[in-house]
């Protein structure tokens, strides 16, 4: 099922997410509504605050498959990149942020075993950007320089 996303203004967007216990039905549809409303959008990211949820859970499909985050944190991060960064509740709008180049996560996949990721470049960031929505952090806050750009294929 389609969820609405809401937008930066939205006092939901700054909360602190909860931790999963659960592992039931009802994360698994949580899940999959996360990931429907994210491919609908044109995202590769989404996080569970975005819909109102707020609980610690991530979906990301930055072009090579769905990952599923829940309860995720950053267990290591080296060098840095900056690039432009859009994001689903903010539309239209990019700017540039420095964040690292690799990025290590540990997480629960829905059944709640522990898994663990890496990624790199966009993966690397698309991990920060999200796991940052769980602590009521967006990008905006981040934003080194807003950008004007067409390509919006990129947007977390
Ligand atoms: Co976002």
């Amino acid at each position: 099922m389609l969820r609405e996303i809401l937008q930066f203004g939205n006092p939901i967007l700054r909360e602190q997410c909860e931790e999963v216990t659960e592992f039931d039905g009802k994360l698994r549809e949580l899940l999959d509504d996360m990931y429907d409303t994210m491919l609908e959008a044109e995202g590769i990211g989404l996080a569970a605050p975005q819909i109102g949820v707020l609980k610690r859970v991530v979906v990301i499909d930055t072009g090579d498959g769905r990952i599923e985050l829940v309860n995720p944190v950053i267990t290591a991060m080296s060098g840095k990149q900056l690039e432009p960064e859009g994001c689903l509740s903010c539309p239209g709008k990019r700017g540039i942020v420095q964040r690292p180049m690799r990025v290590r996560v540990k997480a629960k996949n829905r059944f709640g075993k522990p898994i663990k990721l890496h990624g790199k470049e966009l993966l690397a960031r698309a991990f920060c950007h999200e796991i940052d929505h769980l602590n009521g952090i967006l990008y905006e806050d981040k934003v080194i320089e807003w950008v004007e750009d067409e390509d919006e294929e990129e947007e977390d």
